[in-house]
């Protein structure tokens, strides 16, 4: 009975929203209708392939190999000819799915193509559109409240940049506004000495992850393999919540939760103080994705903003993974309802480019202080601009809800049904997860997915996240949920 009900209720869903993107969606029309898994996984060509790889570099990270004529939408091809839903797209990167339309037709006209041909070294020679089209591209998604915008390579790179940016406004803050640098602090910063190179520090969250370069790699705290041999900065780090669920049964203890670790903040903010190594700025992500898939209730976010204010630090909001709409906003801090915006968020990923907004007020003082060759790439702007319009066009930011809803309930019913295998179902819009009893148990989900059909995500220790595109449609969300269920109960 409760099976039938299921169905009916998932098929009248996927008839709403085909009637929905008919006409709108010309990708969802060319899809095709099921995953579809011709060898075994990986196959013949695949192995062939990550061989020759292998003898060229280290490939161990390298899972599948696409066939990108073929990808189409929410479908993954690799070389065997197999097909796969994708719940994961390139570790949360691919905005509205494989080869669409609107953004294969980006570089049709010679203008855009030029731009991607003669790649500028935009703090120098920027073209003469690039004013405007940061305007109409990145400034029109802008955080309210941050009104100046960086673009940058990565993840990494943009909270790197973000860092020095947050160290040279705090440091103007101690010179009073002068602009002029010392000759102590001239000659200092050339053997890496304060006061020229001076001590302060960036706090980061326990099970966070910011990016592999230096300054990133010392705000990530995920995993030790992202660490170890590399040097380090000393630099505060403080709990984030780990609350108990579901999350409506343990108001008081996540409460409490909350509490423990904005103290523990506000004592580290403390310490660093008192060590002479100051807290210039703090780096949270609204949900901490590759340690765990962790969330942080809006009164943790709005407290930790208060503690920032009252010690002088930014407070850096790191939407490098929420950022571009998967949690049914633009930008997943939208969800806190901070009284005031956050000092700098920084983006890549689904925004196709890296990059930070902040506030023109606490732009560097010099030029080429926050600088690279290329910073950025104006062809990924191009890009993003159509990703922009096919938001709007296709209302992608509803289509996740609706999509996170079906995904959600579809994701609580199966903890039900297989408690001794999965709980802690957890997200918001269709940037969801759910834990494994173990990390064998978990890998061994994921690992099977695959053999049936879906390439999913792995994080932290014994979570599973997905982490689809934004034209990922309650259709495409009830074959999921099938394919786990398969998947679940052959474990
Ligand atoms: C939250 C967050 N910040 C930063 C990064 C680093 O981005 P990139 O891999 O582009 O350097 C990632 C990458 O997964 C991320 O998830």
């Amino acid at each position: 009975m409760l099976r039938l009900i299921r169905q009916s209720v998932t098929k009248r869903y996927i008839q709403q929203w085909e009637k929905h993107l008919k006409g709108f969606s010309t990708v969802a029309q060319a899809e095709p209708q099921k995953p579809d898994i011709k060898t075994s996984v990986p196959g013949p060509k695949t192995t062939a392939l990550l061989k020759e790889l292998s003898s060229l570099q280290q490939a161990g990270s390298v899972q599948l190999f696409a066939d990108y004529d073929k990808c189409i939408g929410n479908y993954f091809v690799d070389a065997d000819g197999n097909t796969f839903l994708d719940s994961f797209t390139q570790i949360s990167s691919v905005p509205v799915g494989y080869n669409h339309p609107a953004l294969l037709a980006a570089f049709e006209d010679k203008h855009s193509l030029r731009a991607l041909v003669n790649r500028p070294a935009l703090g120098v020679f920027p073209a003469v559109d690039w004013p405007q089209k940061l305007r109409s591209v990145l400034m029109s998604v802008a955080p309210r409240g941050l009104d100046a915008v960086s673009t940058m390579m990565c993840g990494s790179c943009s909270n790197e940049n973000a860092y020095k940016n947050v160290f040279m406004w705090y440091r103007l803050k101690e010179r009073g506004g002068k602009l002029d640098f010392t000759p102590e602090e001239m000659a200092s910063c050339m053997v890496n000495q304060p006061p020229g190179s001076p001590n302060l520090s960036i706090l980061s969250f326990k099970g966070s992850f910011h990016g592999r370069t230096f300054g990133a790699l010392s705000t990530t705290r995920s995993k030790p393999i992202h660490k170890l041999d590399c040097p380090s900065f000393d630099w505060p780090v403080a709990p984030f919540p780990r609350y108990k669920y579901p999350l409506n049964q343990f108001k008081s203890e996540n409460h409490a939760e909350d509490n423990k670790c904005l103290e523990q903040v506000a004592d580290a903010i403390e310490k660093y103080k008192t060590k002479g190594r100051p807290v210039a700025g703090v780096i949270v992500e609204p949900i901490q994705s590759e340690g765990g898939d962790y969330e942080a209730s809006p009164y943790f976010f709005q407290e930790l903003q208060k503690l920032c204010q009252n010690s002088g630090a930014a407070l850096i909001i790191d939407e490098v993974q929420t950022g571009c709409g998967p949690t049914g906003k633009m930008w997943c801090y939208e969800h806190f309802e901070l009284p005031a915006p956050p000092d700098v968020l920084t983006f890549s990923k689904k925004m196709l480019t890296g990059g930070f907004y902040f506030k023109l007020a606490e732009r560097p003082s010099h030029p080429y202080r926050v600088f690279n060759t290329w910073m950025g790439d104006p062809g990924k702007l191009i890009l993003l601009e159509k990703v922009l319009q096919v938001i709007k066009n296709e209302n992608l930011l509803a289509l996740v809800n609706e999509t996170g809803k079906v995904l959600k309930d579809g994701l609580h019913k199966l903890e039900s049904e297989f408690p001794q295998v999965i709980d802690s179902v957890r997200g918001r819009g269709t940037f969801l997860a759910f834990n494994a009893t173990d990390t064998k148990c978990r890998d061994k989900i994921v690992a099977d997915l695959k053999t049936n059909g879906v390439l999913g995500g792995a994080c932290g220790e014994t979570s599973v996240r997905l982490r689809p595109a934004l034209v990922f449609a309650p259709k495409h969300a009830a074959i999921y949920l099938d394919i786990l269920r398969k998947t679940l109960r052959e474990i």
